[in-house]
């Protein structure tokens, strides 16, 4: 039976990946948004730094600052009750300086309330990672295309085709266990690659384009929604079209408000 988690910790991420209850996750970046995801069930939200794109209209995710995570971040944690709140570490906070990283980790937890963080990358970050796992802070990591490394791929199609970048990818999932990760995202690899590295994890993989054989799915929550429309890649299923609903409804308020038809009587005191 599905077990009931009150509260969801990094435990019951695992706990579900052992009993194969898949696990359910989202971004949101507001109070609003959270606190609509936390009441459908949710079982984790990610304030991510793709906030940079979607909130901000930035091309890419490496702008968002510490601080404007941390305002994202604490505004997400006033509205939950049950959801686990995972936190990505912005680009320039954490790379190639341990002591830097974990005084940002620090930050977020200390400033937004949030339960854990994100990184992204696989051996080249694992002393930061050992640092702020060491002050008590639970880790995910994020491997595959991980977009605060765009300009470093140039692109950002599908990653680990080849036997040699798939055969690092598996290395580093293995790594980021053993530093001890309590979850791992996998972003747009071959769904046959991701299926082989969460049989071979104990700890949940979570994917986004990754295929359906692993513990669980993240996507952003305003491409479902269908708020962002030019964004169309393949491992995206729309399950709403807001930005209809949105564009439908600010129009018909245009009209009633110039033909004076809005307040009517009854909405005027
Ligand atoms: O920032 C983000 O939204 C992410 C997800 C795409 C996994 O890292």
């Amino acid at each position: 039976m599905k077990k009931q988690f009150k509260k969801v910790t990094t435990h019951s991420l695992a706990e579900m990946k052992a009993n194969g209850e898949k696990i359910s996750m989202l971004t949101a970046y507001d109070f609003s948004m959270a606190k609509l995801l936390d009441g459908a069930g949710i079982d984790a939200i990610l304030v991510g730094d793709s906030a940079s794109n979607v909130m901000a209209g930035h091309e890419t995710t490496l702008p968002i600052t510490l601080d404007q995570m941390i305002y994202h971040a604490s505004s997400v944690v006033r509205a939950i009750d049950r959801a686990l709140v995972i936190v990505d570490l912005p680009f320039g906070s954490y790379q190639g300086n341990s002591s830097e990283a974990l005084r940002s980790a620090i930050r977020i937890m200390k400033e937004s309330g949030a339960h854990s963080v994100k990184l992204e990358g696989g051996k080249e970050i694992q002393e930061s990672i050992v640092r702020i796992l060491s002050a008590g802070v639970p880790v995910m990591g994020h491997l595959g295309l991980t977009p605060q490394s765009i300009y470093k791929f140039g692109t950002y199609t599908v990653r680990a085709t080849e036997e040699e970048e798939a055969q690092k990818l598996m290395e580093d999932a293995m790594l980021l266990q053993e530093t001890g990760c309590f979850a791992l995202v996998l972003e747009k690899v071959p769904a046959a690659l991701a299926k082989k590295i969460a049989e071979s994890l104990s700890i949940p993989v979570i994917g986004i384009g990754a295929g359906p054989d692993v513990d669980g799915q993240v996507l952003v929550s305003h491409d479902l929604l269908g708020i962002t429309k030019e964004f169309n890649p393949r491992f995206l299923r729309r399950y709403a079209d807001l930005s209809t609903i949105v564009s439908e409804a600010t129009e018909n308020y245009i009209k009633d408000v110039k033909s004076n038809s809005f307040p009517s009587e009854n909405e005027s005191y």
